[in-house]
């Protein structure tokens, strides 16, 4: 019998981490600063409408101010670009997020261009992407950050491990790869047009799938004692979420691997309230609360 690969629970880590973001929330607020966050949605994409809606209920959970812009899909560049600058400018709002994918006619490059860096909680903001690649702090994308800190909790190691990365997304697999890096990971960026893809995951000693097709990843691919991370949400034939990653038979050759649902997504959504929070103490001079009132809450 083969041996199950242990199932590194997301939505139990985003929790803990969830919890130690509001005791810094608690800690601001002490001081007089409740970190503010506005998510603008453009159109009526029920996918986002999904994300947005489970990002505004833990940002009010975590003790932030939250509230969600909706605007309709016919909103004009010029029109949201008017939108960005009235939250740049409002001082009670440390962070702002626009969701993504926008609708056609709508240039995603030109709008997180305009977003104030210090405010882009994404960390798309081309100075946020410097920052990463210098490795100087700035604000790091939600997605792979929470790949990190999953890994970082289970106790993974990633120096000197090869991290095979599917996906070359701007949000998800090229930040990862430099925060792989940073951790003196050695990283392959696998994408579409790679060629021997099996084999090339095969030599992951940890393999993060975030192309976005169903099940793309087989188990038969998997190093032995590999450790799995699928960022992928698809929707299978009967309407269920599916990973990228075939789970059944990737648990039967992994040494630990994500669920979908309840793996990544929840990370995500945690590490943007972390970084919400440390937006929000940087632009009022009080990162000396956050070191102070951080405690690590553990299961
Ligand atoms: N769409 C899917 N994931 C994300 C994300 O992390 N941030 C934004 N802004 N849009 C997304």
């Amino acid at each position: 019998m083969s041996k199950q690969a242990k199932l590194l629970d997301g939505k139990a880590t985003a929790k803990l981490v969830r919890a130690e973001v509001a005791g810094r929330v608690a800690a601001l607020v002490e001081r007089g600063v409740r970190p503010g966050l506005r998510v603008v949605l453009v159109g009526d994409d029920p996918a986002s409408e999904v994300y947005v809606r489970n990002k505004d209920r833990a940002a009010t959970e975590a003790g932030i101010d939250v509230a969600t812009i909706k605007l309709p899909a016919t909103t004009s560049q010029e029109e949201l670009l008017a939108e960005i600058e009235r939250l740049n400018s409002d001082e009670a709002v440390h962070g702002i997020l626009v969701q993504l994918p926008l609708p056609k006619g709508l240039a995603e490059q030109v709008i997180v261009n305009a977003l104030d860096p210090d405010k882009d909680v994404d960390g798309l903001h081309p100075e946020n992407v410097a920052a990463l690649v210098q490795g100087r702090s700035g604000l790091v994308p939600c997605t792979p950050a929470g790949c990190i800190e999953i890994l970082d909790r289970a106790g993974v190691e990633l120096e000197g491990a090869h991290v095979v990365i599917v996906g070359r997304s701007q949000l998800v697999g090229k930040p990862l790869a430099q925060l792989a890096l940073a951790r003196n990971a050695t990283v392959t960026i696998c994408h579409s047009r790679t060629r021997d893809l099996d084999n090339m995951v095969g030599s992951g000693n940890v393999v993060v799938a975030a192309v976005g097709r169903a099940r793309l990843i087989h188990g038969d691919w998997i190093r032995p004692g590999a450790v799995v991370l699928d960022v992928g949400i698809n929707r299978g034939e009967d309407g269920k979420l599916v990973g990228d990653v075939d789970f059944a038979s990737a648990s039967e050759k992994a040494s630990a691997i994500t669920p979908v649902p309840g793996g990544i997504g929840p990370m995500t959504i945690a590490m943007l309230l972390s970084n919400t929070v440390l937006a929000a103490a940087r632009q009022t001079g009080l990162q000396d609360v956050l070191d102070s009132a951080t405690i690590t809450v553990t299961s």
